[in-house]
């Protein structure tokens, strides 16, 4: 392959024909092939290709529906664009066994997003540290323009700090600006705000008065918002949890919050125990059009904020109670982005009913809070592979193109079979070289 470039002045077709000629020999069908995932409709397909650059095709993902959830007295399908197989099924589980136990509870516990600008000050940092009430007074005044629309929807720039970090990297110093966002993600917001005050202290903090400008190093949004937090929970009467395959509810509730422990003291087990928490939350963020990597990345920091990665979900037994919750951190839009433009996420948020950013954050803590339970309550019980295999099972199946007839005597004949790639070719192989159908086996 030669270097190209302009590759993004080419038309769709150039781009197209250059991938085809350097990757599959120019093989003209493989150019239909990813024809054949473009939308039918040219102006959706359109709005798609403006999404990101590039754009040759479109990659799809399963958009599956968990229902049956009830969050705070009311009722929800959890809508979720996810290729890996058990995880809506797990939800659903999940979501049912809640319901006729008082279902999910949830709150907001603050909603403050972050911004900051970094710079450096060789000058007087003193008078500069004593002065910063009266600059950050002027710095509000001064940005006020830029906040007008988000103050007339309720939110707006809360406050400004000047954080001195020199102790760790000579003369660095920053802005952290606090905002209300309402219900955009607010990123770009932030950053307009940030690149505005950035400018501001150039001008303010002068070389005559403070032996030094500031040196701007760059201004940026930051995605961890540990104080735009959701807690979502579940909690019943022990005896409520039932008898889990043979083990009685006591039993259960012990060994399920020895999990959790284990979760919280050691970092092996907390960064799968979280996964499987985003297994629910990235689901319902990437369906309703929000930044999963955002939210990831805030999630994973958050979970190491006492020093040392570890559980976002806790537990606790207290009373003959057992309690079960996540608290969460949340950056998320229902207005403005993806929201408005991508016409699965519309839909997505129209079987939400519409959330409110605050409402969407509760849902979304709530589908990682489902996850995780379906998680460890199937591996203290009867272990994870058994809910599994039936979809690895029917994933192998059709990889090896076996007929409906075949799969469903697979599925019968593997319910108490281990199920391995190996296991189902050998299987089929039998069945395809006796030429006999699986009915007469
Ligand atoms: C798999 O995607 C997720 C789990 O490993 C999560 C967990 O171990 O808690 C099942």
């Amino acid at each position: 392959m030669k270097k190209i470039d302009g590759y993004s002045k080419l038309s769709k077709d150039q781009q197209m024909n250059w991938l085809i000629d350097n990757f599959f020999d120019g093989d003209k069908t493989v150019k239909d092939e990813f024809a054949g995932y473009l939308h039918r409709n040219p102006e959706i397909q359109d709005d798609f290709d403006e999404f990101a650059e590039n754009t040759i095709t479109n990659f799809y993902l399963p958009l599956g529906i968990a229902p049956n959830f009830l969050i705070n007295g009311e009722m929800y399908a959890l809508p979720m664009a996810i290729e890996e197989s058990s995880v809506v099924a797990a939800m659903s589980k999940t979501a049912k066994f809640w319901l006729t136990r008082g279902g999910f509870h949830t709150e907001i516990i603050n909603f403050k997003k972050i911004g900051q600008v970094h710079f450096e000050f060789k000058g007087n940092v003193e008078k500069l540290k004593k002065d910063f009430p009266t600059i950050k007074a002027s710095l509000l005044e001064d940005v006020e323009y830029l906040n007008i629309n988000m103050k007339a929807r309720g939110g707006g720039i809360l406050d400004i700090e000047l954080v001195d970090l020199s102790h760790k990297e000579s003369h660095l110093f920053q802005l952290k600006a606090s905002f209300d966002t309402c219900d955009s993600m607010g990123a770009n917001y932030i950053n307009t705000n940030l690149e505005e005050l950035a400018t501001l202290i150039q001008e303010k903090i002068t070389e005559e008065a403070y032996g030094a400008k500031p040196y701007i190093i760059m201004s940026i949004v930051s995605n961890y918002t540990p104080d735009c937090l959701a807690r979502a929970w579940v909690e019943c009467p022990i005896e409520e949890l039932g008898i889990q395959n043979g083990i009685s509810p006591q039993e259960f509730a012990t060994k399920f919050r020895k999990a959790i422990r284990i979760a919280e003291v050691d970092p092996h087990r907390a960064t799968t125990h979280n996964k499987g928490i985003f297994n629910g939350v990235d689901a319902i963020i990437i369906a309703t059009g929000n930044d999963f990597r955002a939210v990831e990345a805030c999630g994973h920091t958050y979970a190491s904020r006492g020093g040392e990665y570890s559980s976002l979900t806790h537990c606790s037994i207290e009373e003959g109670r057992f309690k079960f919750w996540i608290d969460l951190p949340l950056a998320v839009g229902t207005v403005g982005g993806l929201t408005q433009l991508h016409p699965l996420v519309k839909r997505c948020l129209q079987i939400l009913d519409f959330p409110d950013a605050k409402k969407l954050m509760q849902v979304v803590a709530v589908g990682g809070l489902a996850q995780n339970f379906a998680a460890v309550r199937a591996m203290t019980t009867v272990g994870i592979q058994k809910g599994h295999m039936k979809m690895h099972l029917l994933n192998i199946l059709k990889h090896l193109e076996a007929t409906e007839e075949e799969k469903e005597y697979a599925i019968h004949y593997f319910k108490d079979k281990v199920v391995s790639f190996t296991n189902v070719r050998v299987m089929l192989d039998q069945i395809r070289t006796n030429h006999s159908t699986p009915k007469n086996l």
